[in-house]
C-alpha cells in the first residue's frame, strides 16, 4: 500500500465498505410514453406518478428512452477521455481560479476532505451571470467565461451539443415533476430562463486505497436537479432513505440517473428530499462521469411554492440562489474552517 497523503483520508464513520449493498430499488423510469402523449393521456398520467414516487421514496431514479441520442453522449465521453488523459501541465492550463470556477480542477474539496478525483467544468450559458462575492450585501455582479482547453480540439464542440441535448431532458424532466407535485406543467420552467446551470467532466483515478477515500465525499446537490451519465465502472452510492444504508447504483447502459437537489425539496416544502450521495473508488479501474446540475438564474429567491404551502407552513425562508451557489463554490475551492453553507441553514 503507498502512503496516501491525509487531506484525502475520510473518518472512520465515512470510510466507504467495499462490499457493496446493490440498489434493486431505484426505480428505472422509460420516457418513451413522453414522445406521444398530452397532458390528459392516462400514459402520461402514470408516467407522472412513477416519478412522484421515485422522488419521495428514493430521491434518485434512472431513465431510459429519454429522447437524447447516444452519438452526443459518445462523443462527449471520447473527448473526455482524451483530455484527462493529457499531462497535467496541459490540463493545468485551463485550471480554474477562485474568481472564474471553470475548467480544469484537482483539488475539490467536500466536506472540508479533499476528493479523489480531477474535473472540468463548464457552464451551459456562457457567458454565465453570478454574483461577484458571496457577500450578501455584495450586490455587483460578475461573468464567468467557459475555457477551452487547445486539446483535444473536438472538446468544446462535444460539451456545448451535449449541453444543449441536457438542457432538453431537463425541462423534460422539470416539467413532470411539476405535474407530480400537482402543478401545472411549466410551473417550474420560468426560472430557468437565464440559468447557472452548468456540466462536470469528473475522472476518478486508480485509487492504492479505495477503503480510505471517497471520489465525491457525501453530499446533496444544491441546485435543482442532477442528470448524470455514469461509464460501466459503477461507485456511485445512494443513501437509502427507508434505512439509511448506502446501496451501490449499478450501471445501466445509456441511461440516465437523475437526482432532486436541494432546490426542489425547498420548493416542495420537503414532500421530496434531496439524498445524500457519494462516489466510491476503485483499485483497477479509473471512473468517468458526466453531471449536468440544472441550476435557476442568480436572482432566483428559493422558497417553498405557495401552492404546496396551503395547509401547512413554509419550512424554510427564502435565500438567494446566486449568493448560495457562489458561497458553496468558494468553500469546494479551499478547505475552510467552517461547514459549507447548507439548506438546513434557512429553515425556519
Ligand atoms: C457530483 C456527483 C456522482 C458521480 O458530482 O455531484 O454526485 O457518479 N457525482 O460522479
Ligand atoms: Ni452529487
Amino acid at each position: 500500500m503507498g502512503e496516501v497523503d491525509p487531506a484525502f483520508v475520510q473518518s472512520l464513520e465515512h470510510q466507504p465498505k467495499l462490499d457493496i449493498i446493490e440498489a434493486e430499488g431505484i426505480p428505472l423510469i422509460d420516457l418513451s410514453q413522453l414522445i406521444n402523449s398530452s397532458d390528459n393521456d392516462s400514459s402520461l398520467a402514470s408516467l407522472v406518478s412513477k416519478v412522484g414516487d421515485a422522488c419521495k421514496n428514493w430521491g434518485f431514479f434512472q431513465v431510459i428512452n429519454h429522447g437524447v441520442p447516444l452519438k452526443y453522449r459518445e462523443k462527449i465521453e471520447l473527448a473526455e477521455r482524451k483530455f484527462f488523459a493529457l499531462s497535467k501541465e496541459e490540463k493545468k492550463k485551463v485550471s480554474r481560479g477562485e474568481a472564474n470556477p471553470l475548467g480544469y480542477y484537482d483539488t475539490e474539496h467536500t466536506k472540508n476532505v479533499r476528493d479523489w478525483k480531477e474535473v472540468f467544468d463548464f457552464t451551459v450559458m456562457n457567458p454565465t451571470i453570478v454574483p461577484a462575492s458571496h457577500v450578501p450585501e455584495d450586490k455587483e455582479l460578475r461573468e464567468w467565461v467557459n475555457r477551452w482547453p487547445q486539446y483535444p480540439p473536438e472538446l468544446r464542440e462535444a460539451c456545448e451539443a451535449y449541453a444543449a441535448e441536457m438542457e432538453k431532458l431537463a425541462y423534460k424532466l422539470l416539467e413532470l415533476i411539476a405535474l407530480s407535485l400537482g402543478l401545472p406543467r411549466t410551473r417550474l420552467n420560468g426560472f430557468f430562463k437565464e440559468h447557472t446551470s452548468f456540466i462536470r467532466l469528473n475522472h476518478y483515478p486508480v485509487c492504492p486505497v479505495p477503503e480510505l477515500v471517497l471520489g465525491v465525499g457525501r453530499h446533496k446537490d444544491a441546485g435543482a436537479l442532477t442528470i448524470l451519465a455514469q461509464d460501466d465502472v459503477g461507485g456511485l452510492e445512494v443513501k437509502r432513505k427507508t434505512d439509511g444504508e448506502w446501496v451501490f447504483v449499478k450501471p445501466t447502459p445509456n441511461a440516465y440517473i437523475i437526482n432532486v437537489g436541494d432546490i426542489i425539496q425547498v420548493w416542495s416544502n420537503d414532500k421530496y428530499e434531496s439524498v445524500e450521495h457519494r462516489v466510491m473508488v476503485n483499485s483497477r479501474k479509473e471512473r468517468f462521469s458526466i453531471p449536468f446540475f440544472l441550476n435557476p438564474a442568480h436572482f432566483t429567491w428559493v422558497e417553498p411554492l405557495e401552492e404546496l404551502t396551503n395547509k401547512e407552513n413554509p419550512k424554510y425562508k427564502a435565500y438567494n440562489w446566486g449568493k448560495f451557489f457562489v458561497t458553496r463554490k468558494l468553500s469546494n475551492f479551499k478547505k475552510l474552517d467552517v461547514e459549507n453553507i447548507q439548506i438546513y441553514h434557512f429553515r425556519i
